[in-house]
């Protein structure tokens, strides 16, 4: 697969970026839709994943769940970011190679809103940051005060429930493409 985009990418006798050549023949353009597609569903599933999950594990004060989290995060949240930003490349290809204007109503809604969820994923980081150290700092099972204080905060619930709208907005709007 990666050797075939790169092929495509320097061959310089496509003059038709919408066909994607093939050993078997030719793909249809809805071939970057696809990869767009399948992107965004991963990184979804992972970044909202994440966000349930530690959700839950703010709200029910479950201190291994919280271990977990923490534990997994940076991976997670890496591997999230490269999908949601490969989805956006494959978006923008997707764009282009079907002839959508990249200025048009339904793609400026997606552009703000894709910031909205990057935003979101930037205003719970310092939040969560304060979590993971009260959580490090705990004695024992029993939750201390600062680790109480935080849990206790609706930042978690606040920030998992503006994301999960943006993506059903970000979905319904790729969907049904307002201002056509
Ligand atoms: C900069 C951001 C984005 C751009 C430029 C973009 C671009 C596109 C394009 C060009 C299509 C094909 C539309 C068509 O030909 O009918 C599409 C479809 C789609 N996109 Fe995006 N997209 C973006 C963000 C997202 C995000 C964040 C998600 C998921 C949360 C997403 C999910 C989908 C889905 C599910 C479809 C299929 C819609 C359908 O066929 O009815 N997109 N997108």
């Amino acid at each position: 697969m990666a050797a075939m985009m790169i092929a495509i990418l320097i061959d310089p006798h496509v003059d038709d970026w919408s066909l994607v050549r093939t050993r078997r023949g030719r793909m249809p353009m809805q071939f970057w839709t696809f990869l767009h597609i399948l992107s965004m569903f991963s990184a979804v599933t992972i970044v909202a994943g994440g966000a349930l999950f530690v959700t839950w594990a703010v709200r029910r004060r479950d201190l291994d769940g919280l271990r977990v989290y923490f534990r997994i995060a940076p991976r997670m949240d890496m591997l999230g970011g490269i999908l949601f930003v490969a989805g956006i490349v494959f978006g923008l290809i997707a764009a282009m190679v079907t002839g959508w204007d990249l200025f048009s109503t339904w793609l400026i809604f997606a552009y703000v809103l894709v910031v909205v969820v990057i935003g979101t994923g930037g205003a719970i980081s310092p939040y969560l940051k304060r979590v993971k150290i009260a959580l490090d700092a705990n004695e024992g099972e029993e939750v201390g005060e600062d680790l109480g204080r935080l849990l206790n905060s609706p930042t978690a619930p606040l920030a998992a429930a503006v994301l999960i709208a943006a993506i059903a907005l970000i979905i319904a709007d790729m969907v049904y493409k307002p201002g056509l």
